[in-house]
């Protein structure tokens, strides 16, 4: 079983194992593949499970978790790390702590570790289909709904709190707010999408990034195959006697950020764990970086190309 290292997060007292299994699968995969998927995963090492009230996997990894407690697998809830999203139906001051309960009702735990706002807007209702109309995309009252995110841990319902798909602009607003600053900020970042300002911003403010989206998302409805069919990726990986997909996990490593990747497949799960023992060259690392930028994950895709929401897009 492999052992994945940890980082020490700013304000969350709980460490993070710096690869974490995601659990946003295309095409929606039901509650027993998933089910089996994350025991199969806690079997080959991992303990850090990505999911978000959006993504409908909260229940199979509640009962995974409960599954892989009744086997063994793990002593104690402790040992694992949890990572939930408010969504943005209820990003609003007085239904956070109703949507964090509502969340840990799913994942049948008392504790998350850590709660993230899944993106910058509110909607002012649920969705049921996309693109939705634009009155329903709103702006985040970032001073109410932080506030909200705040009582969450006052109250013991996660440890950490942070964002996602937050770009400096918003994170400088929640910043001028908090008494407890945002532990995390999870975003799309890749050899595609390599996210230097961004980057470079989170460190100076002590935000730890975890990468989403780390492969391109390849093969699903909001990724293409560019970071998996990169020809800078391929050759690197040839001569190193690795895949493209280690190349670029442990590229994104190499960055000094946190990662969740999603694999349901018992091989390549395993394959995405070994990372550690090799380090990339500065030639090679210097071919990665020459690699054309592009954004792949955009809120406009899934809501419509609303100008607010293009707005957002477009913020670094
Ligand atoms: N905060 C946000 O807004 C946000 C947005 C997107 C994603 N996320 C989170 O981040 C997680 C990871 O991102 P993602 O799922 O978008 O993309 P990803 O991890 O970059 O890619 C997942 C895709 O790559 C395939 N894959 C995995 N390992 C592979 C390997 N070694 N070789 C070839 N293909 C491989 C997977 O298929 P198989 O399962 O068949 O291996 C799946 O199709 C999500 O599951 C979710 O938890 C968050």
């Amino acid at each position: 079983m492999a052992t994945i290292r940890e980082v020490t997060l700013s304000s969350c007292e709980k460490p993070m194992p710096v690869i974490g299994m995601g659990t946003c699968s295309y095409p929606p995969a039901d509650l027993e593949t998933t089910k089996s998927a994350i025991i199969e995963a806690i079997k080959a090492g991992y303990r850090h499970f990505d999911t978000a009230f959006a993504y409908g996997s909260e229940k199979p990894l509640g009962e995974a978790i409960a599954e892989a407690l009744r086997l063994g697998l793990v002593k104690s809830r402790d040992e694992l790390f949890i990572t939930t999203k408010l969504w943005s139906s209820f990003a609003e001051r007085d239904q956070i702590v109703p949507a964090c309960k509502m969340s840990l009702q799913n994942l049948h735990l008392d504790y998350i570790d850590m709660y993230l706002i899944h993106w910058p807007l509110r909607l002012s209702g649920m969705i049921r289909s996309t693109p939705v109309e634009k009155d329903i995309v709103k702006p985040l009252d970032v001073k109410g709904v932080w506030e909200g995110m705040e009582e969450c841990v006052k109250l013991g319902l996660t440890k950490g709190i942070g964002v996602s798909n937050f770009s400096c602009k918003k994170l400088e607003e929640v910043l001028s707010v908090a008494t407890i600053p945002p532990a995390i900020n999870q975003v799309e970042l890749n050899p595609v999408w390599q996210q230097k300002q961004l980057r470079e911003f989170c460190k100076a403010k002590g935000i730890y990034i975890t990468a989403y989206s780390p492969l391109g998302a390849n093969n699903t409805k909001w990724g293409d195959n560019r970071v998996m069919e990169s020809d800078v990726l391929a050759e690197i990986a040839k001569s190193r006697g690795k895949t493209s997909a280690q190349v670029a996990l442990r590229w994104v490593y190499e960055q000094g950020v946190s990662l969740v990747t999603k694999s349901y497949n018992k091989e390549r799960m395993k394959q995405n764990l070994q990372i550690f023992d090799w380090s990339l060259s500065e030639e090679e690392l210097q071919k990665i970086s020459q690699i054309p930028q592009r954004k792949g994950v955009t809120i406009a895709s899934v809501l419509g190309p609303h100008d607010f929401v293009l707005e957002l897009d477009a913020e670094v």
